[in-house]
């Protein structure tokens, strides 16, 4: 008989959205304010870039705020096919150009000076989304010095105490899970949090990331994996947190199980590649 159903996991994999969860992106009021807010103060009358347009909200916002050209750029077709019929929807073909292609093949050649470089290909501690190697090699290949929406990604880590188990409710080898509003039960704070890396945008980014972190126990007990999150700064103060949509919250096992006292540390290394995915991610006891 199968046990009870612990935990849901999902498949944490995201090469390519499926159009719908487009919509998800589309309501997510607090993500899309945070944006507009910057495009409001920083687009009027500048050349905009926006890498991974999907459905073309982003190039569409920086459009409406007086952007004087906005350059939208976005590799799946389908995709591509929904942003050009949201930009007919509100007649800013002249003002919105449609690049169909992979932001990674975009060259000195083809693009003319940018002020304002944006991309939206957020996941949680940029694990997933090729958000930093895209700007890392627009930043490379862009004339100009250009501002960067979103402005930094915070990076925060806790640790906690999970039940892992697959969706069926049989307990299985320890796995990276989103933990979403309706995962239940949530796994349990164990320790303080703490702000592992900020993420701002250079051209000189190093892929591959490597953090130390300490972590106090806040009761006794045993901790087995950490919580990510991540909060995104779209320009100076203007903030939006994870939502399961938008860089949801991470649970990520620990290599083995800790037993903690109250007011014990533990101290952790991470190491892993922007990008690359969860299964690049490694958390190592020191
Ligand atoms: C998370 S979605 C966000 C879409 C949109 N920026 C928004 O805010 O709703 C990321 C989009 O980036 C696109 N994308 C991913 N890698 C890309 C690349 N190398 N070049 C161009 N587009 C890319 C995906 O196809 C997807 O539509």
């Amino acid at each position: 008989m199968k046990r009870e159903r612990v935990i849901s996991l999902h498949d944490t994999r995201n090469d390519s959205f499926d159009p719908k969860e487009h919509i998800n992106f589309l309501k997510n009021a607090q993500r899309n304010a945070a944006f507009r807010k910057a495009f409001d103060t920083l687009a009027p009358d500048r050349l905009v870039l926006d890498v991974g347009t999907g459905s073309g909200i982003m190039a569409i916002y920086a459009a409406l705020a007086g952007a004087r050209k906005v350059i939208a750029v976005e590799k799946d077709e389908r995709m591509a096919r929904v942003a050009m019929a949201n930009i007919r929807r509100h007649r800013l073909e002249n003002r919105i150009k449609l690049i169909v292609g992979d932001a990674l093949e975009l060259t000195h050649g083809n693009l003319p000076p940018v002020d304002i470089l944006i991309g939206e290909m957020l996941s949680t501690w940029c694990v997933v989304e090729p958000q930093v190697p895209i700007f890392r090699h627009l930043l490379g290949v862009v004339d100009g010095n250009p501002i960067i929406i979103p402005k930094r990604i915070s990076n925060y880590v806790e640790g906690v105490q999970t039940q892992f188990g697959d969706s069926e409710g049989v307990v299985v080898i320890p796995t990276t899970y989103f933990e979403l509003e309706s995962t239940h039960p949530k796994a349990k704070k164990m320790t303080s949090r703490v702000i592992a890396s900020e993420i701002g945008f250079s051209n000189d980014m190093v892929l591959d990331v490597s953090i130390q972190i300490s972590l106090r126990a806040l009761h006794p007990g045993i901790v087995n994996a950490l919580r990510l999150t991540s909060i995104t700064e779209t320009c100076d103060g203007i903030t939006f947190n994870p939502r399961d949509d938008t860089m949801p919250r991470m649970i990520v096992p620990l290599p083995e199980e800790i037993r903690l006292g109250t007011g014990q540390m533990i101290s952790l290394a991470i190491q892993y590649t922007y990008g690359a995915g969860w299964e690049n991610f490694v958390v190592r006891q020191n």
